[in-house]
């Protein structure tokens, strides 16, 4: 099916130079970026962006790793876009990443992972509306 999730280029990867290799990844797989936005997060956005994750030990590590420099946040579309998009990624932990994904190539620890994206339809949904309104979701015409 036609779907759309949220992918985050995370500070890593922004302090890296590394947007445009991981945007031509993206393209090169067939998903089109339909909205997009540059953001440096504070911990009330951070935080609440990954309220689910509240309770694990590793929460204010992520937080202020988050809102330590811009992020990229995009909307992806295509088909079967969540799955694609998290195949790309790789694993979370760039050690258990395939060769030839983002994270293999371009993250250094599980903390500093370089990407995120929505793992469900429901999570996209909620992802995308996080960051975006609807007249800021551009419908692709050619
Ligand atoms: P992300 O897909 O953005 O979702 C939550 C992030 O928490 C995850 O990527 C990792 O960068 C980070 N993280 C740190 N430790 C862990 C862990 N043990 N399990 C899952 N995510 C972790």
């Amino acid at each position: 099916a036609n779907e759309r999730t949220l992918s985050i280029i995370k500070p890593d990867a922004v302090a890296g130079n590394n947007i445009g290799a991981i945007y031509d990844r993206f393209e090169k797989s067939g998903l089109k970026i339909v909205a997009a936005k540059m953001m440096q997060l504070d911990d009330k956005k951070a935080g609440g962006f990954y309220a689910e994750h509240a309770e694990r030990p590793f929460y204010n590590d992520l937080v202020s790793f988050m809102t330590s420099g811009p992020v990229l946040v995009s909307v992806l579309e295509g088909e079967n876009a969540i799955a694609k998009h998290r195949d790309i990624m790789g694993a979370t932990n760039p050690k258990d990443a395939a060769e030839g994904t983002i994270r293999a190539d371009f993250a250094s620890s599980i903390d500093e992972n370089a990407v995120h994206g929505s793992d469900s339809a429901e999570s996209a949904a909620r992802e995308i509306s996080y960051f975006f309104n609807e007249e800021e979701v551009c419908a692709r015409t050619r």
